[in-house]
């Protein structure tokens, strides 16, 4: 019998994240969950027994609704890599004598590939030790990069932020057609995977010209390539704006932003902090051409902009979230709930869910025939899978003329 549960949130954030965890609360108040527990700031917040309940603040469907137009980790995130088990067994122990005195029987965790790793190894330490807690996790990164599932929730709403702000620029930088052109290159996270700035082929429209190339971390970074590419635009054109990944490389391996500045600070999981390609990019062509250039670092705006979050995706998020307490409640543990696509036109996805160890630690890349390598450009097989996710809004609900959140006392 499940009768209390804990969730929490890991990694970077999305537009949607919070929609997950309304989609485990609700679900599991729905199927008779007495207590749903938060834990403040990941699995690093649960072993300083940073936890609250949920019901201080969801039991009012108003902030349930705030919850889902909130930016951000509403109950905070880390990143915390879980030892392995003959290197840190104190940690492990902890972690159970902690679920043991809150009576908890199943933890949810959403996350990204790095985040899953915690649900796998907690789901392996109580398979070896029998424990009797359930492990669950629930799909989520901008980054679009865990295996199985179709796309992660998060996803959808970065690249309609994404191709959104990119129509915007591209209007602005056609302004002033009589000069020679300004050269826009727009950065997008990422890390290795370029599904985020594929967004960027959504901006093309009847209303908009869109980006004139798009780099990816899927293709080797040719600096040689670039600059001839730019000048043969700036030759023709009044306006260029250019997508590229942060994660962009050269044959060697180098990070584009490393020609900047190498020295790279590295989270937990060993991964690089990547921001700055677009930066030495525009420094590069404005060096050697004399053009007026511009850099954009979508950053964090990209994840944080749930004022014009995808409905599909906010559904996806909750429907994620409820898919993961139903697998538990059968019984289920040491998995991912997955949505898998199951018609695009009208587009319908059904809910599932897969073991964890083919999940965790993963990276799913762009798929090499979707890429349109000689014109830097998305094929229509991109365009046709990424455009149902982007639609539908949910409209913020305004304070003082800003959408209004909710926030964590
Ligand atoms: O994994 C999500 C993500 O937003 C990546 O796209 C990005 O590279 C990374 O997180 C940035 O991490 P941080 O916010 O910790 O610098």
């Amino acid at each position: 019998m499940i009768k209390k549960i804990i969730v929490g949130q890991s990694g970077g954030p999305t537009a949607v994240i919070n929609s997950s965890i309304a989609g485990v609360y609700k679900k599991a108040k729905e199927l008779g969950v007495e207590t749903v527990y938060g834990m403040v700031y990941g699995i690093e917040g649960f072993l300083k027994e940073n936890i609250i309940d949920l019901d201080d603040y969801f039991k009012d469907n108003d902030n349930y609704e705030l919850l889902k137009r909130t930016p951000s980790a509403f109950l905070g995130s880390c990143r915390f890599k879980l030892p392995k088990f003959e290197d840190d067994q104190a940690v492990y122990e902890k972690i159970f004598e902690i679920l043991d005195k809150y009576e908890i029987d199943a933890l949810f965790y959403t996350g990204g590939n790095d985040s899953m790793d915690t649900i796998k190894m907690l789901a392996d330490y109580a398979a070896l030790n029998n424990k009797r807690q359930l492990f669950m996790g629930v799909p989520k990164t901008i980054d679009n990069d865990l295996p199985i599932t179709d796309h992660c929730p998060g996803y959808g709403s970065a690249i309609k932020y994404v191709a959104t702000s990119i129509k915007e620029v591209i209007r602005d930088n056609a302004s002033f057609g009589i000069n020679k052109p300004t050269v826009l290159i727009v950065e997008i996270m990422g890390r290795h995977a370029g599904w985020l700035t594929c967004g960027a082929a959504l901006a093309k429209g009847n209303d908009c010209e869109g980006v004139d190339a798009i780099y990816l971390p899927e293709e080797d970074f040719d600096m040689d390539e670039f600059k001839a590419r730019v000048n043969n635009l700036v030759a023709t054109k009044k306006s260029v704006v250019i997508a590229i990944s942060e994660g962009i490389h050269d044959k060697d391996g180098k990070f584009i932003c490393e020609y900047g500045d190498s020295d790279r600070a590295v989270d937990a999981f060993g991964h690089k902090q990547l921001s700055g390609s677009a930066v030495t990019l525009a420094n590069i062509i404005n060096k050697e051409t004399g053009l007026k250039t511009r850099a954009i670092e979508l950053s964090t705006l990209q994840r944080a902009a749930t004022h014009i979050a995808s409905l599909t995706d906010i559904e996806e998020a909750e429907g994620s979230g409820a898919a993961a307490v139903q697998a538990v409640f059968e019984g289920k543990t040491g998995m991912m709930a997955t949505i898998m696509r199951v018609n695009n036109n009208p587009y319908t996805v059904n809910y599932e869910v897969y073991d964890i160890h083919n999940i965790a630690n993963v990276e799913k890349k762009v798929p090499i025939e979707w890429i349109d390598s000689q014109n830097k450009q998305m094929k229509q097989e991109y365009l046709d899978y990424a455009r149902p996710l982007i639609m539908g809004e949910l409209t913020p609900i305004y304070e003082n003329g800003l959408p209004k959140h909710i926030v964590r006392k």
